[in-house]
C-alpha cells in the first residue's frame, strides 16, 4: 500500500486543508484517510488577495508568500502525520495546490504560488506541484482537475450523479452511471459560492464568514440585483470554462449592485431565477440594496446557478463538499432549487466533505509519481491526456 498526502488551499484563501490517501497495490483501492487543517493567518491571507491585482514590488511580494505558504503547508503535513502515527518515510509524495493568485489560461497560464523545493526539504518527501501548467499548455482550462478524482471515488454504476464542491469558486463534476456507457465525464466551474460571501460578509460585519448562513437567512433576495449578476456572459457560456477571483472578486459584485441600482428596479418581483422560486423579496426602493439582502442574493446565485448545472445534466442525485456545505443556509436554498432531486453531502458516500478537495491532489501525485494523464478532456478541453505537475524530490538517490 503507498501513501500520499494533498494539500489545498483554495480561492476562499480560509485555510490550508491536508488529507492522507492510501492507495492499494493494484491501484484499486483508494482509502482517505486523516484529515488537517490550519488556518491562514490574517496578514498572509491579505497579501494573497492583493497579490490578486498587479502592484508594487510584486514579484518580490509573490515570491515571500510562496515561502511563507510552504512553510503553512509543511506545518499542515506536520499535523496531519502526528495525528495519523506516520512517519515522512512512510509517505510517497505530496500533491501542493499552492494559491492561485492568476488564472489566465485562455493566455496560457495560471499562477500558484508555493516555494514547492522548500516544501519538499521541510519535509523529506517529494512535492508534485505546479498541477495545472501541462493541460494549459495543450490547450485545456487547466481546471478544474477534481473531477478525474471525483470519478475514480464517487462513480456509481446505476446513478447519474453530479458532485458539487462548494468552495470559493463552486465547481461540479457529472458523473454517468458506470454501465459500460461511452458517454464522457463532465465537469466545469459554475461560479462563485464562497469567495464573494466571504468578502462581502468580511466588508459588512467584520466577520471571515457568514456562519452557518444565519445573516443571509435573516436577510431578502434582491431580484433585480440577482438578475444582473446572472447575465454575466460566464454563466451561459458552454464549457469547458473555469474562473476564479480574476472574474468574480468584490469590483464584479459592485458593478451588479450599480448597474441594478441604475436600472432603477429595485426590488421588482423579476422572474429570473426561474419557476418555483420562494424566496422572500427585499421591500424595494431605496438606492442601495441592504447589505443583508446582498448577501442572501449571492447564496441564491450559488443555488441557481449550481442547480442549473445539475438540472441541464439531468443529475439523478447531487452529493455536495467543501466548506459551503458547512453553510446551513446555501445548502437549504439548494435542495430548494434542486428538489426534486436529492442533495446531499459526500459524507454518505464516505468522504469527508472538507477532506475531498485535499484528497483529490493527494491522488493527482500518485498519478504523476506512476506518469499517468491525470486530466479529462472532456473536463478541461486539452488536445490530449497529460501527465500533470513537476517534482520536487528532496531524497537522494542510494542507488
Ligand atoms: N460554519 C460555516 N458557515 C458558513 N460558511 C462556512 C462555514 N465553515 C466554512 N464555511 C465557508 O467555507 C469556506 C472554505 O471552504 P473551502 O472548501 O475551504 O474553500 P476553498 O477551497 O476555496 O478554500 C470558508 O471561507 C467559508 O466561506
Ligand atoms: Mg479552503
Amino acid at each position: 500500500m503507498r501513501r500520499f498526502v494533498g494539500l489545498m488551499s483554495g480561492t476562499s484563501v480560509d485555510a490550508v486543508d491536508a488529507a492522507l490517501v492510501e492507495i492499494d497495490e493494484f491501484d484499486f483501492g483508494i482509502r482517505t484517510g486523516g484529515f488537517a487543517s490550519l488556518a491562514l493567518d490574517d496578514a498572509l491571507r491579505d497579501e494573497f488577495h492583493a497579490l490578486q491585482a498587479s502592484g508594487p514590488d510584486e514579484l518580490e511580494r509573490a515570491m515571500r508568500a510562496g515561502v511563507a505558504l510552504a512553510d503553512r503547508y509543511a506545518d499542515a503535513v506536520e499535523a496531519l502525520l502526528a495525528q495519523s502515527g506516520l512517519r515522512p518515510e512512510q509517505i510517497n509524495a505530496i500533491g501542493a495546490h499552492g494559491q492561485t493568485v492568476r488564472h489566465r489560461p485562455e493566455q496560457g497560464y495560471s499562477i500558484q504560488l508555493l516555494n514547492a523545493a522548500r516544501l519538499a526539504e521541510r519535509c523529506g518527501i517529494a512535492v508534485v506541484h505546479d498541477l495545472r501548467a501541462a493541460d494549459i499548455a495543450a490547450g485545456g482550462q487547466g481546471a478544474p482537475l477534481v473531477p478525474a478524482f471525483h470519478a475514480q471515488v464517487f462513480r456509481s454504476p446505476l446513478e447519474r450523479r453530479a458532485i458539487v464542491n462548494l468552495g470559493g469558486i463552486a465547481n461540479v463534476t457529472l458523473l454517468p452511471a458506470d454501465c459500460g456507457s461511452e458517454e464522457p465525464v463532465r465537469g466545469f466551474d459554475t461560479g462563485p459560492a464562497n469567495t464573494l460571501l466571504d468578502a462581502w460578509c468580511r466588508r459588512h460585519t467584520g466577520r471571515a464568514f457568514d456562519a452557518d448562513g444565519a445573516w443571509a437567512r435573516s436577510a431578502a433576495v434582491h431580484e433585480a440585483l440577482l438578475a444582473r449578476m446572472l447575465s454575466d456572459p460566464y454563466f451561459s457560456r458552454p464549457a469547458p470554462k473555469s474562473t476564479g477571483r480574476d472574474l468574480f472578486d468584490s469590483n464584479w459584485l459592485q458593478r451588479a449592485i450599480d448597474a441594478a441600482c441604475d436600472r432603477g428596479d429595485l426590488g421588482r418581483r423579476g422572474d429570473s431565477a426561474g419557476a418555483g422560486s420562494d424566496v422572500r423579496v427585499g421591500s424595494g426602493g431605496s438606492d442601495e440594496p441592504a447589505a443583508a439582502d446582498v448577501q442572501a442574493t449571492l447564496v441564491e446565485l450559488t443555488a441557481v446557478t449550481v442547480a442549473r448545472a445539475c438540472a441541464d445534466y439531468g443529475a439523478q442525485a447531487v452529493y455536495a463538499c467543501g466548506g459551503g456545505t458547512r453553510n446551513a443556509f446555501l445548502m437549504e436554498r439548494l435542495a430548494h432549487r434542486l428538489a426534486p432531486t436529492p442533495l446531499e453531502t459526500t459524507a454518505v458516500l464516505r468522504i469527508d466533505p472538507q477532506a475531498v478537495e485535499a484528497a483529490a491532489f493527494a491522488w493527482l501525485a500518485a498519478q504523476r509519481i506512476d506518469a499517468k494523464a491525470a486530466n479529462l478532456t472532456s473536463v478541461t478541453g486539452a488536445c490530449g491526456p497529460r501527465v500533470l505537475g513537476a517534482i520536487s524530490d528532496p531524497r537522494v538517490s542510494r542507488s
